[in-house]
């Protein structure tokens, strides 16, 4: 398979062009013939168009490169080493939900011939590749199993927004059905990825450390919040504390914060599932999801004792909150946690506008029913929430703040951004 891929003889297909498919694909494509498929057709076309709908890439990396795109699966059928890379959300009880990675699993299956690859990038439980694709791989092709199919795992390390780690000079994880497989597919990996490839001894190798990678920072991340909590009581400074703890060189640097997106809150509850249906109930981990999960509602509800503490009254008070996407410097929303500082305030009838420089306000009319600000700068607030580090952010000073906020404003500076700059105006943190 290796040879005749990179001898143009074969042909790679990445099914799910998103965060994690668009840059794979395109990748290949500059060494390989590649075709690309995803289910949404206006997302095709503005592809075919170079542009990315997830606002990662740029027209220039999509040049030089050898790729079809296309809405229809049968097209699937010219390719012989297919990568999915669909979502795996979690549905309203925080259970996975595997209806993208089925669905996507049954259009490879019809197109399935002898001897082709199929290699999961979507993160899953252990166990998920085997138990659950492989079954309905086998049914809609009519083929067996590593007789005349093979399967891998190869977990995708991309970190949204950001340029210094990318999916060349990531370290990728690869493992396969068999020994024959789990080499092709290392080295068809290889030809993209320069950091190199690790071989996982068995997909649920693969599969469990992606998701124990994700799993161990979310639980990082709740105990960082839960001191937070403790430290808000007795009136410490969580950065204070940090910084002089950090001073040991076996401290481990997490923060407090919100964890939201698509990975880090979600692949938790993936791994707890499995546990749960193998009789473990998995505490720490779920306990940190829940103090994860609380914190926007604990940020407003500091931000309005704040406003009391100032003699504000709440109902005739205006709060700013700046930045409404899942993290620093990208443009998804999806899974945001500043919802729930939103809608906390919202229960209290809080008057509140939202600005975001880096987010659609279409996508967050729709997704949110919330019609982002576009300028402030003839405004005035009460408070100010600064709930994403957004670069555009991070040069404020308490100059600015003392602009845009009325007498006895308050700062709720989230990530700490503003830390030791603010020394006459009220501030908190985490
Ligand atoms: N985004 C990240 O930074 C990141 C990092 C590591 C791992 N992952 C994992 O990678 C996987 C993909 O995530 P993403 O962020 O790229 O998702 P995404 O939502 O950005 O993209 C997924 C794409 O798949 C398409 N799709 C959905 N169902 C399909 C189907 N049945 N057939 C074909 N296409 C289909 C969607 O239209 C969408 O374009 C998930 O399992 C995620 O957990 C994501």
């Amino acid at each position: 398979m290796f040879e005749e891929i990179l001898n143009n003889k074969k042909s790679i297909s990445v099914i799910g062009l998103g965060y994690v498919g668009l840059p794979i694909a395109l990748e290949f494509s500059k060494k390989v013939h590649v075709i690309g498929f995803d289910i949404n057709k206006e997302k095709i076309n503005l592809i075919k168009n170079h542009i990315d709908p997830s606002k990662e890439l740029t027209a220039s990396d999509f040049e030089n490169t050898n790729i079809e795109f296309t809405h229809n699966f049968e097209d699937l059928k010219k390719a012989d080493f297919h990568i999915i890379a669909v979502p795996t959300p979690i549905d309203k009880h925080n259970l996975p939900d595997l209806k993208p990675l089925f669905s996507a699993t049954e259009f490879v299956g019809k197109i399935l011939k002898k001897g082709d690859y199929i290699v999961y990038e979507s993160t899953v439980y252990p166990g998920c590749t085997e138990e659950e694709c492989v079954p309905i791989l086998e049914k809609n092709s009519g083929l067996n199993y590593i007789k005349d199919f093979k399967v891998g795992f190869s977990p995708e390390r991309i970190n949204p927004g950001d340029k210094k780690h990318s999916l060349a000079t990531i370290t990728k994880i690869t493992s396969g059905c068999d020994s024959e497989a789990a080499e092709n597919i290392a080295k068809i990996y290889e030809i993209i990825v320069k950091a190199g490839v690790y071989r996982a001894n068995s997909i649920k190798v693969a599969e469990a450390a992606k998701i124990i990678e994700n799993t161990q920072r979310d639980v990082n991340i709740a105990l960082m919040n839960e001191f937070s909590m403790i430290f808000n009581m007795m009136n410490i400074n969580t950065y204070d504390v940090l910084e002089a703890a950090n001073t040991k060189w076996n401290f481990l640097n997490f923060k407090p914060g919100l964890v939201g997106g698509h990975c880090i809150g979600v692949d938790p509850y993936y791994l707890s599932y499995k546990a749960k249906q193998i009789g473990y109930h998995a505490k720490m981990i779920e306990s940190g999801r829940s103090l994860n999960d609380s914190m926007g509602a604990y940020v407003a509800q500091n931000t309005l004792k704040l406003l009391i503490n100032n003699d504000k009254d709440i109902l005739k008070s205006k709060i700013l909150v700046l930045g409404i996407t899942f993290k620093e410097n990208v443009a998804d929303i999806r899974n945001s946690k500043v919802i729930d500082i939103i809608n906390e305030l919202k229960s209290y009838k809080i008057n509140f506008d939202v600005f975001d420089m880096c987010a659609s306000s279409e996508e967050v009319k729709k997704e949110y029913d919330i019609q982002l600000i576009n300028d402030y700068s003839d405004k005035k607030y009460d408070a100010v929430i600064i709930a994403v580090n957004h670069d555009n952010f991070l040069n404020f000073d308490e100059n600015y703040f003392q602009k845009l906020l009325n007498n006895d404003g308050i700062i709720i500076d989230i990530k700490g951004i503003y830390q030791h700059k603010i020394n006459n105006l009220t501030y908190w943190s985490l």
